[in-house]
């Protein structure tokens, strides 16, 4: 093989594919010494042997479970044969400021060093997404890569980004600026752990949920909108219902979308993220992902609708759902500048080189359809704006 237009330098092409699989179990009691589950997901590979373990937790969920330290180390004593707990519990700051701070993946790779975890060593990576996201970075490149079981503590981790294959902190002021597609090696679902989420938190990661089946599945869209009132309570049952289809709407795209790396430009299951990841930016992570998210849709269906892609009757259903749900589908931030344009319109450019090659955005044409386009229109979008903001509140003209 040469070269296309050489006729010299021979060329081998190495090829190879590698199969990942990761099971995604659902459970509740993981540390009931009963329940199996969590030991098996550490040690399936080789159940034959005991497995060390370093236990990663975010200090919200330290917070509200005290006794977390001793229901593990019961736990471990029960599975003795398969597990080994090695270092202490260690609890590392929630939240967006486990990835603001760099020197935290430092600290981590620290004490991993400390106590000669390998490659098959398991970190066991319990919080929301933002600890997943900073410990699984710090993991994914120690060694070129540890295991990682991770447990994720919100309905946002639950349902998307803990079972996913990318992990990263926040770098140069750009969201998710570093990282790594990583997949984990098993992910234990304990819906009990959400039992101690604040109301806010578990709204947000309801977000994703509304997004998946936008882009995905209109009858999950239909579902959301008969269950939004008991899901703004954060009814047990309805959020359960929640969390596993939206969970297995991301794992299918995922496995069937033909790109898990994300080689290409498009990524419809980031529908409403060029603008979110900058507004949380721009509020200094005041606003949580999942909220930012419930007010970048809003935003790009407002767009679809102007553009004549989507009918005002869905438009209208889109922010009622998030709306009844308890999302905000605006805020100020909206309203900031930035060389004399809103500076959430910097998300575009930020957005595509997070990316690579062409500015794609996913845009809505119906519920469960959308299309992708590679440009947007600025007075149109700058226009959507303004309507969100105006819809809420008296006016936005004073700062825009
Ligand atoms: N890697 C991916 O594919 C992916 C996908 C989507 C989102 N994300 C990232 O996930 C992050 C958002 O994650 P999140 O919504 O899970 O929130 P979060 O991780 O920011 O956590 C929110 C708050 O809840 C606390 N908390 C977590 N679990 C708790 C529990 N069970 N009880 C009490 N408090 C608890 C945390 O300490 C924190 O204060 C963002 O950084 C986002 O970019 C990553
Ligand atoms: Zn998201």
């Amino acid at each position: 093989m040469q070269p296309a237009g050489s006729g010299h330098a021979p060329v081998h092409l190495q090829r190879f594919s590698v199969a990942f699989d990761y099971p995604v179990v659902f459970c509740r009691g993981a540390f009931d010494p009963a329940e199996p589950t969590l030991a098996w997901a550490i040690s399936r590979r080789e159940p034959e042997r005991r497995h060390r373990v370093y236990v990663v937790v975010d200090s919200g969920v330290a917070q509200a479970w005290p006794d977390l330290a001793q229901r593990f180390g019961a736990y471990v004593e029960r599975y003795q044969t398969m597990l080994e707990w090695v270092g202490p519990l260690d609890v590392i700051v929630g939240g967006e400021a486990a990835k603001n701070d760099m020197a935290l993946v430092t600290e981590l790779h620290g004490r991993f060093a400390r106590e000669r975890l390998d490659r098959q060593s398991t970190v066991l990576v319990i919080g929301g997404g933002a600890v997943l996201d900073a410990a699984g970075y710090a993991a994914s490149i120690t060694h070129r890569g540890l295991r990682v079981v991770r447990m994720p503590t919100t309905v946002l981790a639950q349902n998307d980004a803990g079972v996913g294959v990318k992990n990263g902190v926040n770098a140069t002021g750009v969201k998710n600026f570093l990282g790594t597609f990583a997949p984990p090696f098993a992910v234990v679902n304990d819906l009990d752990l959400l039992s101690t989420l604040p109301t806010r938190e578990a709204r947000a990661g309801m977000a994703e949920a509304v997004k998946v089946a936008l882009i995905r599945d209109a009858r999950f869209f239909e579902w959301l909108e008969s269950n939004a009132e008991p899901l703004a309570q954060c009814e047990p049952a309805a959020l359960e219902v929640l969390i596993r289809r939206c969970a297995q709407l991301h794992l299918e795209h995922i496995a069937s979308s033909g790109d898990p790396f994300e080689t290409g430009s498009a990524r419809p299951l980031d529908y409403g993220h060029w603008s979110a990841h900058k507004l949380e930016v721009l509020t200094g992570h005041e606003l949580r992902h999942g909220e930012a998210v419930a007010i970048g849709m809003a935003l790009d269906a407002r767009y679809a609708e102007r553009k004549g892609l989507l009918k005002p009757a869905n438009l209208e259903r889109v922010c009622r759902v998030l709306e009844t749900i308890g999302l905000r589908t605006e805020h100020p931030a909206l309203c900031q500048t930035a060389s004399g344009r809103p500076a959430v319109l910097e998300g575009l450019q930020e957005f595509r080189e997070h990316l690579g090659g062409n500015l794609t955005i996913p845009l809505l044409t119906d519920i469960g359809r959308f299309v992708e386009v590679t440009e947007v229109d600025e007075p149109t979008m700058i226009d959507s704006i303004r309507w969100l903001v105006e819809r809420k509140t008296s006016s936005c003209s004073s700062t825009a």
